[in-house]
């Protein structure tokens, strides 16, 4: 009985949300195409394809050639901190497999690769005036001629979250105004060794983590749980070095290097769960304002976003303080950092349905207490790997158009797309990410239609890697990496295949090619690559593996042989008879 109540209460939200979708899908009037259609057409001539990596994640070589202790070196160093507590010491061991990994960049043909540069590898302490490691610059030198020699386009990014150890301790990281100064003396460095070579910087990596995930949760180093303060100051300061970074390609650089300036924002989508309701709508614009617009508004129009103003000052004034918690801007600080953004980096990954919900003030102060909202899913989204990676293609689509409209249309590069798996056993027959990636890239053909002004994409990423907070749990590559085995070894994954055929016909040309990419894909991992990923899997003992290889190598042969015996004792029981 209470099971058959549980599954009406279930079959109704379905329906609910699916009215809600085709609603929403009605209104939505950017184009004539319905999210669910395939839309077969081709990039613009140039478009540039990629995929993309960070330093931490796969570099490993943690200690090694003078590098120093970055926060994210000490912080997985804390039991309890990652899952597994893996940590990146030795990761792909991409320091010591440039060559092979730019292989099978190669034969992805792959017009550019996104990686970032460790701050400690090039700085150990993070000071410029303590000293620079020459062994760390000529690591990076070697893997940016490298790629130039094999006409990938690096596309650079100088902070993806491993700010020194030192600046940590002596200073508080990003709560600490000095950071500017520190960061652009770095990034400086790497204008004068590497900009001759590399054209396309980005500053940050996904400041929303760095900010929320490092100073409000503690989830990512460094671990701190300022709540309600912390990220704010920290995006401040992080906003602050962007723009002087900016000013300094700017003016001393540019005229010689030619290069462009860019940051790369996360952001996903948040739709409203009713369509019809205002508070749902302003809620949704509320959920990307605080997500995307908190980095995005000020790089453009020169100040935060007017509604989080309003609502960190209210939800401020609630808790009996004289003044908000959103740090601000004085009018020369808005002028200097408005139009510090030669391109935008957006990596965009999944969609969240929103609903307005008010938190009572006795809360206490959060980040996530002042949006006053809740974030909700179709529970029919495929959810393949990450607990929070639902896979909504249409949503990327608005993300797109909601930023050509914000912000003036800019020059869009997506430096971070894909999905992971979560894996016991090995499996590169990933027909899930095939789909991800088809109907994503899809999306963004789509919106390209639309009009908006998309330069390249970045597959995220190459290689498995280290997946911050969650270790080694989660898998991201399109390349499989056997990270028990100490040489690390890389194999292709179905997903391999198709991305590979996306980029030669540089988009979707007709439904029986499509189609058949994706047959070959199968095939190409059915065969051989499933014998591997059989050889692989047996070394990973799940629950699920373990009882089969009992039943496989204990169970049945001693039943077997016990058969045996008893027949054996029969028919000689049966002769003695006779006898
Ligand atoms: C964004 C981060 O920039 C990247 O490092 C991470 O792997 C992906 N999110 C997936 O979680």
């Amino acid at each position: 009985m209470l099971m058959m109540l549980q599954r009406c209460v279930l079959t109704l939200c379905h329906v609910l949300v699916l009215v809600l979708c085709l609603s929403a899908a009605e209104d939505f009037d950017w184009t004539k195409n319905d999210r669910s259609s395939f839309y077969y057409g081709s990039f613009p001539t140039g478009f540039s394809w990629g995929a993309g990596s960070s330093a931490y994640q796969t570099e490993g070589a943690w200690d090694k050639d003078g590098k120093g202790m970055s926060i994210w070196d000490v912080f997985s160093h804390k039991k309890g901190k990652i899952a597994l507590n893996d940590t990146g010491d030795s990761s792909c061991d991409g320091y010591y497999k440039v060559k092979e990994d730019i292989a099978l960049m190669k034969d992805l043909k792959l017009n550019h690769y996104r990686f970032s540069i460790a701050w400690p590898r090039v700085m150990p302490t993070g000071i410029k005036s303590d000293y620079i490691n020459e062994k760390g610059i000529k690591y990076y030198d070697n893997l940016i001629d490298l790629l130039l020699e094999n006409k990938i386009t690096p596309i650079v990014t100088l902070y993806h979250w491993d700010l020194p150890q030192v600046l940590q301790e002596k200073y508080g990281g990003w709560q600490n105004i000095s950071m500017v100064n520190y960061f652009n003396d770095y990034a400086n460095l790497c204008f004068e060794r590497f900009g001759n070579r590399v054209k396309y910087w980005v500053t940050f990596n996904n400041p929303w983590s760095i900010a929320v995930e490092g100073y409000e949760t503690g989830e990512h180093a460094p671990g701190m749980r300022l709540k309600g303060t912390g990220a704010y100051r920290a995006a401040h300061n992080i906003i602050k070095a962007h723009a002087k970074v900016w000013h300094t390609y700017d003016i001393q650089w540019r005229s010689k290097q030619r290069g462009l300036i860019g940051i790369s924002l996360s952001g996903e989508w948040g739709e409203p769960v009713d369509i019809t309701n205002q508070k749902d709508i302003e809620a949704a614009e509320r959920y990307v304002q605080f997500y995307f617009g908190w980095f995005a508004t000020p790089l453009f129009h020169g100040d935060y976003p007017q509604v989080m103003k309003d609502y960190i000052g209210k939800k401020s004034a609630q808790h009996g303080l004289g003044s908000s918690r959103l740090p601000t801007f004085s009018p020369q600080e808005k002028s200097y950092i408005k139009g510090t953004c030669d391109f935008l980096g957006i990596g965009h990954f999944t969609t969240r349905y929103i609903t307005q919900k008010n938190f009572p003030a006795n809360l206490g102060n959060s980040y996530f207490t002042d949006r006053d909202l809740a974030e909700l899913v179709d529970p029919r989204w495929p959810d393949p790997g990450s607990e929070w990676l639902y896979s909504v293609p249409w949503g990327f689509r608005r993300l797109l158009n909601f930023v050509k409209t914000q912000y003036g249309n800019p020059m869009i590069y997506i430096t971070e797309n894909g999905v992971s798996e979560k894996m016991m056993c090995t499996e590169l027959c990933d027909d899930w990410r095939i789909q991800y990636y088809k109907d994503y890239i899809n999306e963004m053909l789509k919106a390209i239609k639309d009009g908006v002004n998309i330069k390249g994409y970045t597959a995220w990423s190459l290689l498995d890697k280290f997946e911050w907070d969650e270790g080694y749990s989660e898998r991201f590559g399109l390349y499989y990496v056997d990270f028990r085995n100490k040489n690390k070894p890389r194999y292709p994954k179905a997903s391999v295949y198709y991305y590979k055929r996306i980029i030669s016909s540089n988009g979707f040309p007709n439904q029986r090619e499509v189609e058949s990419w994706k047959r070959k894909a199968t095939e190409t991992c059915s065969s051989s690559n499933q014998l591997l990923a059989a050889g692989l899997c047996l070394c990973i003992s799940d629950p699920l593996t373990s009882h089969m290889e009992m039943v496989t190598e204990i169970v049945v042969p001693t039943v077997c042989t016990l058969c045996i015996l008893l027949s054996a004792i029969f028919l000689m029981f049966l002769l003695r008879r006779r006898n």
